[in-house]
């Protein structure tokens, strides 16, 4: 059976809720039609000062509201209240480790029919925040091998990747099932023009003759924070700048390295693609590097990001 968060209290449009009172009725658009757009962020537990952290929340929210503008969804509750939300939520769970969670803003009751379902002035909208632990992934050492999806990616012109909408993770789950389907364990899909977008919850970065390559925002991509993180921490502490470009799929072939990231993947490996061994076939250095950068400042070991958590306690 999946894991699941139903054994923690829900922060459910304003007031923390036990798990079985945490329910949305199947009048809403949510509930039919998966219209909703969310945020997956972490808390990270320092086990020394015995804080837990949350990471980026602010970046987390600025990109929830901009999910909302696009959608024409009126937010229900404003930056501070969410934010505040996440903290009253987090500490009546009373966490002591590492915590995944979600804050989704949904379409409510929708009415009957096409015509108000589509007028968001006519629309309820409401928020949740549900989460639990996540342990380490023994990913995070031993790669993913991963394969190229023959489905494609969801575009700007139909479906914005870069809205985080429940619904756009059709795609996703199209292009994860196939995989698991074919023995991997995860799939880096294309756009119709060819080029890398991302995997199925996670952006991808290469690493080519040491030089760190990501594809563009522009590249039928959810916006992610921890892709923006890594580049701004491999501009500071790496003696090439990063890249962001196009990246064909023959160049998946021939990398030194590739990696997922993401708030879920984190930093993880891709040790294979389409069964081609990446680089040695093992994780490399520079994958290796990102991950502790990444860790110490989500941690809170790295003073220069203080500013990117907001203590829980
Ligand atoms: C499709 C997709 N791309 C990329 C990401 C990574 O984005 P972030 O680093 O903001 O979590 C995610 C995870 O949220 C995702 O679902």
């Amino acid at each position: 059976m999946a894991k699941t968060y139903k054994h923690y209290k829900v922060w459910l449009n304003g007031k923390v809720v036990p798990p079985e009172q945490a329910v949305i009725t199947v009048f809403t658009q949510t509930a039919m039609r998966g219209a909703n757009v969310y945020e997956g962020i972490r808390c990270y537990w320092n086990d020394d000062k015995k804080n837990l952290y949350v990471w980026k929340l602010d970046q987390h929210l600025k990109r929830l509201f901009e999910s909302m503008k696009i959608m024409h969804m009126t937010a229900p509750f404003t930056f501070d209240e969410l934010k505040k939300g996440v903290i009253d939520w987090a500490r009546a769970n009373e966490f002591k480790e590492d915590v995944h969670f979600r804050l989704v803003v949904y379409f409510g009751d929708g009415g009957p029919g096409g015509t108000k379902a589509y007028r968001p002035e006519e629309i309820d909208f409401g928020a949740w925040i549900d989460g639990g632990p996540r342990q380490h992934k023994d990913a995070l050492e031993k790669g993913l091998n991963v394969c190229v999806s023959n489905w494609r990616r969801i575009n700007d012109d139909s479906i914005p990747p870069r809205v985080k909408a429940g619904a756009n993770y059709q795609n996703s789950r199209l292009a994860a099932i196939d995989a698991r389907k074919n023995g991997y364990d995860d799939a880096l899909i294309l756009t119709r023009d060819g080029k890398l977008a991302e995997a199925t919850g996670a952006s991808v970065m290469m690493v080519r003759d040491g030089e760190l390559v990501t594809p563009p925002v522009t590249s039928g991509i959810l916006e992610s924070i921890t892709r923006k993180s890594l580049l701004g921490m491999a501009a500071k502490h790496r003696n090439r700048p990063p890249v962001e470009r196009d990246i064909d799929r023959t160049e998946l072939y021939i990398a030194d390295e590739l990696f997922l990231c993401g708030t879920a993947e984190e930093v993880t490996p891709v040790v294979s693609v389409d069964r081609v061994p990446v680089g040695d076939g093992k994780p490399g250095p520079v994958t290796r590097e990102l991950q502790g950068h990444l860790f110490r400042a989500a941690r809170g070991q790295n003073p220069d990001y203080v500013k990117d958590l907001v203590a829980i306690y």
